[in-house]
């Protein structure tokens, strides 16, 4: 069946390759984006429908619920994907509290805030709501302590609004991913000159490095956007859904090998190896 589904931050990477996958299966596709000139989609392609929406600016996403609901006669919606979000990496100790709470703010606290705000449309169809999360919220690394932090609230977040939409058909689910190809490591790259004279300079350094060559390495995004064609069609999915080869190694790993092991092996690389 045809559903209709809206995803945040749709201009890049994943959020992009999901809305390119969702309406070449011939869904109906709201494309959100803060900037809209960044708009990737071709005009001919009829069921995607590209709305402008920060996604931490309240005002603007209830303009989109009216829009949806008063220029598109959209009664309902089926999906909606909480895939905006970014990297804010760096050592903790010079992280300022304007960092901290932007972290939060886009990672978590906007997708609380956009799920409120479409709930409605969402009750209406017992829709689903996917959470983009990282397995970065099972393990630390080092550097992206903020990030790995956000991700994590966002899991025990998405958990406890499964367990209180589930009274009204509103299904959540959190899908934990590994690493894939999109411009987030980039976005996040480390300028050496802002870090001239800082002793964290060489870890950063490495570290950037670390990340930016593992985004081009692994999964390929049509690994993600099969398993989100895949649960939307469910009745009924699990809370959570692990999406990658190295989320997988990661979560095998974790079971398996005490943290003192992994905390080692994560150390030397980052601070003792030379590569
Ligand atoms: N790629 C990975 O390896 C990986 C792994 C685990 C989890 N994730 C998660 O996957 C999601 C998508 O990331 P990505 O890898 O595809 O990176 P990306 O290409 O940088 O996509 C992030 C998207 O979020 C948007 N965004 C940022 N701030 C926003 C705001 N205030 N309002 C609306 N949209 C905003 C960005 O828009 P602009 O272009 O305007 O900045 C961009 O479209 C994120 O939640 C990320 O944490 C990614």
């Amino acid at each position: 069946m045809r559903k209709i589904i809206l995803v945040t931050g749709a201009n890049s990477g994943l959020g992009k390759a999901m809305t390119l996958a969702l309406a070449g299966a011939g869904h109906r596709v709201f494309a959100t984006m803060r900037n809209t000139d960044q708009n990737p989609f071709s005009t001919t392609t009829a069921n995607i429908q590209v709305l402008k929406m920060d996604v931490c600016d309240d005002a603007q996403i209830a303009l989109v619920v009216r829009e949806l609901c008063d220029k598109y006669h959209v009664e309902g919606l089926d999906v909606l994907i909480n895939n905006a979000g970014t990297a804010m990496p760096g050592p903790l100790e010079r992280a300022s509290r304007d960092m901290m709470f932007d972290q939060f703010n886009l990672n978590v606290f906007s997708v609380i805030s956009v799920s409120r705000h479409f709930l409605p449309l969402l009750k209406n169809r017992r829709g689903k709501i996917f959470n983009i999360g990282s397995m970065s919220s099972r393990m630390s690394i080092p550097f992206a302590g903020l990030y790995g932090a956000s991700k994590a609230a966002l899991k025990q977040i998405s958990w406890a609004l499964r367990l209180e939409l589930r009274v009204w058909g509103v299904e959540v689910c959190h899908l934990e991913l590994g690493n894939f190809p999109s411009a987030i490591w980039q976005k996040a790259a480390f300028h050496a000159e802002e870090w001239a004279n800082d002793p964290y300079r060489q870890f950063l350094e490495k570290i950037s490095h670390l990340m930016q060559s593992r985004s081009r390495t692994f999964n390929s995004s049509e690994l993600l956007t099969r398993k989100v064609l895949h649960l939307m069609e469910r009745e009924r999915n699990p809370f959570n859904t692990v999406v990658g080869r190295d989320a997988q190694m990661r979560r095998l790993l974790t079971s398996l090998f005490p943290v003192r092991f992994l905390e080692r092996q994560l150390v030397r690389k980052i601070f003792v190896s030379k590569s």
